[in-house]
């Protein structure tokens, strides 16, 4: 069996490999090109358009994220070779903590008193009861559904979205598009975990921002294509008009890195990460990895990422 690994810490990745599957050969995209040829999977975060083209008998490709928006746009990409995807591997405990702080950031006024501060303002902000803050998942995938079940167990009602229709415990499940509004027009506070697909492009418009009841804040974590960035900044006031949102906590963006001139930026009403709400933890990570390759290995049906759906 060959292997090849691309991704940052590649070599970590080889090692890790090697060491479980003592009968394949692991080499990294840096390998010499005729040593490259002939691979049975692939084990890629963002790789170049050559490794998926120079290859003639994959496998499997197993994509070292949870989303395969960047593969999938990757040209030269086998149409008929099975792909896989990292389905949590640690990410969904990093999200749910990196939303559970964006949700408290808001409802616990902290973002009122970041203001306050500057003037010397000793001024208590009311705390409702969480029972009157009730938080939209979109997304309950891997990733969302933990989510979810988390902000439901730290005491926020929680309303949950996805393509299908799902049940989780004490989550308010809706699906389909003609259920969003319902679910737009009731929440404090939005998180949108959703893939980058056709579908989910621009999810968040004008229209739908404008669903949101007034004071609402909008956490995403998912992928910045989610959210029409001039409807967003629009929303959350520019030009002098107020807008109706309170808040943004951004983590993925269009363009990445931001680009310094972009206004959001600036934004009083902005808090940006730089792309890290969930970095994948490197060990669980090796491991479903090596369980991905025994499973292909012996033939069983895994759970493959749809290219027509995007996710
Ligand atoms: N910022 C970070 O550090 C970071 C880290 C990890 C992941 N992410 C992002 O998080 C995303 C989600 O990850 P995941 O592992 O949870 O993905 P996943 O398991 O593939 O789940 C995706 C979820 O989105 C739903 N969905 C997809 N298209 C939809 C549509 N058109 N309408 C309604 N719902 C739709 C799916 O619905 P069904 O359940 O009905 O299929 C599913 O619930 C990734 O794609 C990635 O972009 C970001």
């Amino acid at each position: 069996m060959k292997i090849i690994v691309h991704i940052d810490a590649a070599a970590q990745w080889q090692a890790a490999l090697a060491k479980a599957l003592p009968q394949a050969t692991v080499l990294t995209s840096e390998a010499p090109a005729s040593e490259r040829a002939n691979a049975d999977y692939l084990a890629v975060w963002k790789a170049p358009a050559h490794l998926l083209q120079e290859q003639t008998q994959l496998k499997g490709i197993i994509n070292l994220g949870a989303g395969v928006d960047y593969l999938l746009k990757t040209p030269g990409l086998p149409r008929d070779v099975p792909i896989v995807k990292l389905r949590d591997a640690g990410m969904s405990e990093l999200m749910a903590d990196y939303v559970l702080y964006g949700v408290q950031h808001f409802y616990r006024s902290m973002d009122r008193y970041a203001k306050q501060q500057p003037n010397a303002q000793w001024q208590p902000q009311e705390v409702v009861e969480k029972s009157q803050w009730p938080v939209g998942v979109l997304g309950l995938g891997a990733i969302g559904s933990h989510v979810a079940s988390a902000l439901q167990q730290a005491g926020f009602p929680v309303l949950g979205w996805s393509r299908s229709p799902k049940q989780i415990s004490g989550v308010r499940c809706f699906h389909g598009d003609d259920a969003l509004p319902e679910l737009l027009g009731q929440v404090q506070s939005l998180v949108t975990i959703l893939p980058d697909t056709a579908a989910t492009k621009h999810m968040l418009n004008a229209e739908r921002l404008a669903q949101l009841p007034q004071g609402a804040s909008v956490i995403n974590p998912g992928r910045g294509s989610l959210i029409d960035e001039q409807a967003l900044l629009e929303s959350l006031g520019s030009g002098g008009q107020p807008g109706h949102l309170r808040g943004a906590l951004l983590d993925v963006f269009h363009e990445e890195p931001l680009p310094a001139n972009n206004p959001l930026w600036q934004h009083p009403k902005v808090m940006i990460t730089p792309h890290v709400a969930a970095p994948t933890p490197l060990n669980e990570a090796i491991d479903q990895v090596i369980s991905y390759l025994h499973a292909f290995e012996a033939g069983e049906t895994l759970a493959t990422v749809n290219p027509e759906a995007g996710y």
